[in-house]
């Protein structure tokens, strides 16, 4: 990896993984690009910066272009509660766009990293233990649109060599960048404000388990899987990766060690629970750990110790969201 070029940098994900790939590549060789927001002030300072929508592919072509790009991290998306309020918007964004990064990198010989997701499986997967290949008959719009981007990346790798990879995310637990419209959003809400209120009013039911996993481990799980040696890899697109199975009860019980008179109440939104409830419980990442050897660095109590203590420190430094559409 030369030159590096980013879709939805300017993301929950994507701004944490500029940040980690231009540490580990250098400022210029990794350039971010946003769709339309105004770029963290540490993204569009450091390093090369572009807008770039990506439904239009003389955009990532312009840029893949001018900087001789051969890798693309493309995490430019509509989450799962953004997509099923605007399900052709996600269809054009999730699947549109996936498709003409895999056009201008099969043109211009490019590998692809795109990250999948647990929405990718539905009500009838195996929600125990979640094999790698199983049934995958998702029910959102988000499921749709992920299942057919790792069909995609499958068809371009099978059929024109394109170095496509990924991994099927679980929700991603962090403190420097909002969420972006997601199911999984409480997990991060209920941090904020547990520190800001002492209590949280939680969309999903207490007992509603999903997959998690902390920041630096989604990050290190995008760079090792794209540093792996070709050879090992029999799947490629869409590794099963997790790092703990929570629900929301599960979660408080762990921030009131930290914040003993923690409080979290239950206001159901029924489109999230439904989405929640059709995403598996635990995912097998074993598939993960013996190609590119996974393997996650926090757990529930690790992770939630360094939630609390960045976020503290970060106090009073408000951002806002970039990912609401208009
Ligand atoms: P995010 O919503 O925070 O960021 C996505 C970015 O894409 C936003 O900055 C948004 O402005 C941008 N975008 C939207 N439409 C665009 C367009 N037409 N052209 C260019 N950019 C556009 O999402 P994220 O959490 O950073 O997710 C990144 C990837 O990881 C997505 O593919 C997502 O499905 C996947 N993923 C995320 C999670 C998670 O919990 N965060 C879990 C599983 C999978
Ligand atoms: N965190 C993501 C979402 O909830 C999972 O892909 O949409």
């Amino acid at each position: 990896m030369r030159s590096i070029s980013i879709t939805g940098a300017t993301g929950q994900i994507g701004t944490e993984l500029t940040m980690a790939l231009r540490e580990r590549y250098g400022d210029d060789n990794v350039i971010a690009s946003g769709l339309k927001n105004i770029p963290d002030a540490v993204l569009r300072s450091v390093g090369h910066f572009h807008f770039i929508d990506c439904t239009q592919r003389d955009q990532i072509e312009k840029v893949v272009k001018k900087h001789k790009v051969d890798t693309i991290f493309h995490l430019a998306a509509l989450l799962s509660a953004v997509a099923e309020d605007k399900p052709t918007l996600a269809w054009e964004v999730n699947v549109g766009g996936l498709y003409n990064v895999l056009e201008v990198a099969r043109e211009y010989g490019c590998a692809v990293f795109t990250p999948s997701s647990i929405g990718a499986f539905g009500p009838s997967t195996p929600a125990e233990m979640t094999p790698q290949d199983t049934i995958q008959r998702p029910t959102s719009m988000y499921g749709v649109t992920k299942v057919s981007g790792e069909l995609l990346c499958d068809y371009y790798h099978a059929r024109f060599g394109v170095d496509t990879r990924g991994v099927r995310y679980p929700g991603i637990i962090s403190y420097k960048a909002p969420p972006g419209g997601g199911t999984t959003d409480y997990a991060i809400e209920i941090f904020t404000s547990a520190l800001a209120h002492k209590k949280y009013t939680c969309y999903l039911k207490a007992d509603t388990m999903l997959d998690m996993m902390y920041m630096p481990d989604a990050l290190k799980a995008a760079i090792d899987l794209m540093e792996a040696d070709a050879n090992r890899l029999s799947h490629r697109n869409a590794f099963n990766v997790t790092a703990m199975s929570v629900t929301p009860e599960i979660l408080a019980a762990e921030i009131r060690k930290h914040i003993p008179e923690f409080e979290i109440t239950y206001e159901i939104d029924p489109v999230r629970q439904a989405i929640a409830d059709s995403w598996p419980d635990k995912l097998d990442d074993t598939c993960a750990r013996k190609e590119w050897n996974w393997a996650p660095d926090y757990d529930l109590n690790s992770m939630t110790a360094d939630m609390l203590r960045n976020l503290s420190d970060n106090a009073g430094q408000g951002r806002t969201s970039d990912a609401c559409l208009t």
